[in-house]
């Protein structure tokens, strides 16, 4: 075959040649790969490049445990600020409580929704792609938090200001930094330690006068 531009066309032959022709698939196929690649890893990295950086790391069924036991006993509503892959709140919806996760990664909401209707909980949890920054937390009775050191002086004020004196808060792996705990359970990595907001609504309120 010619590949002499014929009068009237408008491509060049050179343009419908097959190699040409795989070329613009390989680049295609690669666009798409690294866009596909992009879309699953961002909300990845994300937490990670914020002014504080939290990264998803997802307790120890030793922490989860801890977390359970300090709050055994209690009922009502809860939230895990920061909820990963939903494992928090799964185990609190079977312990009876109704548990609601705030999370900026989608996949990781995603996750918690199918892993919650797998296990049987998913009329018990709800899961919202949310910057738990921006959430009044005063509706929850029960808070559970695995942050990390830089975070905590700030949401300790947050907590103040928003949570009733009803409020039982579990900090896992790192404590706040004021607030002085009722109890604490598990070592190193899986430890966590219980907060009673009627203590330090005291005590807020004690410095004011
Ligand atoms: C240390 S992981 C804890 C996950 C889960 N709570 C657990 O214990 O398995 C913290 C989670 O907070 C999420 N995160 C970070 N910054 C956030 C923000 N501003 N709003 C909502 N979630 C956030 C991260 O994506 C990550 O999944």
């Amino acid at each position: 075959m010619s590949s002499e531009a014929v009068a009237g066309d408008p491509f060049p032959a050179a343009e419908k040649s097959p190699k040409r022709r795989w070329g613009l698939v390989l680049v295609g196929a690669t666009g798409g790969a690294v866009l596909v690649l992009y879309a699953a890893t961002a909300p990845f990295v994300a937490p990670a490049l914020r002014r504080i950086c939290l990264p998803f790391v997802p307790a120890t069924p030793a922490q989860v445990e801890s977390v359970l036991q300090l709050l055994s006993g209690r009922r009502g509503a809860l939230v895990d600020i920061g909820s990963g892959d939903g494992r928090i709140v799964i185990a609190a919806a079977k312990q009876g409580f109704r548990a609601v996760g705030y999370e900026l990664n989608p996949w990781l909401v995603w996750f918690s929704r199918y892993r919650a209707w797998q296990q049987g909980v998913h009329h018990y949890t709800r899961f919202y792609i949310s910057d738990f920054w921006k959430v009044n937390f005063s509706e929850f009775s029960n808070v559970v938090v695995f942050g990390v050191p830089q975070m905590m002086v700030s949401l300790e004020k947050k907590l103040q200001n928003e949570l009733k004196e009803n409020a039982s808060i579990v900090a896992c792996r790192f404590p706040f930094p004021s607030w002085i705990a009722l109890q604490e359970s598990g070592k190193g990595i899986d430890a966590a330690w219980l907060y009673n907001a009627k203590s330090f609504k005291m005590t807020a309120k004690e410095k004011k006068s």
